[in-house]
């Protein structure tokens, strides 16, 4: 990796002891029981982590965090072009989903999964249309401008940092990883396993979003 993605790395761990978060990560390892106990807070709960944006959709319209009021919100910030991550962790979040779907159909119908796009140059809302609808029918792929995007990316702790390699139009795109699981109120919840197996992310799902 290179310098100046260790200081991103550096300062995102900064952000997330500033928050108090690292003491609660422990709380995201499955309970042995498969639930959370009783009166259990969210491991999220209270963190300043996401808020409000509008942003261009899948088919070309505007999208906002209010349209999802009274839905969990699933959101993972990538982008299409991603060689090896993002498809990956995409498909393990979006089997989870659909385990939640065969688990808890009512609760599954009140969660709408969000693909952020950082690379706003290249991912359109065609190219985003393509790219969604391969993981879930119900995916909404999100994107902007370069000022919009740094805008949510930011409200959302995400770090990314467009490597420019001149006159190229290949480039690559190094992001931070995070699964985030939000709830009706555009509260932060928990982080969802994205490398555990399908039951595990629909486990954690289903323990938070209640
Ligand atoms: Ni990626």
């Amino acid at each position: 990796m290179s310098g100046p993605v260790m200081n991103n790395i550096n300062n995102v761990v900064k952000m997330i002891l500033a928050t108090g978060l690292l003491t609660l990560l422990a709380a995201c390892n499955p309970a042995s029981d498969g639930g959370a106990p009783a009166g259990a807070e969210p491991p999220l709960a209270g963190a300043k982590i996401g808020g409000s944006f509008t942003l261009t959709n899948q088919d070309g319209g505007k999208t906002s965090d209010t349209d999802f009021k009274g839905q969990y919100r699933i959101i993972y910030f990538g982008y299409s072009y991603c060689p090896d991550v993002c498809p990956v962790d995409l498909a393990n979040i979006m089997l989870g989903l659909k385990q939640v779907e065969k688990d808890d159909p009512a609760l599954a119908r009140k969660i709408q999964p969000i693909f952020i796009s950082v690379d706003p140059g290249r991912d359109t809302p065609d190219v985003l249309k393509q790219y969604v609808s391969a993981f879930h029918p119900r995916l909404i792929g999100l994107t902007g401008s370069a000022e919009e995007i740094a805008a949510v990316a930011k409200k959302y702790l995400i770090l990314y940092d467009i490597r420019n390699d001149e006159g190229s139009s290949e480039y690559l795109v190094d992001h931070s990883r995070q699964a985030y699981l939000f709830g009706p109120e555009g509260e932060p919840l928990a982080l969802l396993p994205f490398d555990g197996t399908p039951q595990q992310v629909a486990d954690e799902i289903i323990r938070w979003a209640r």
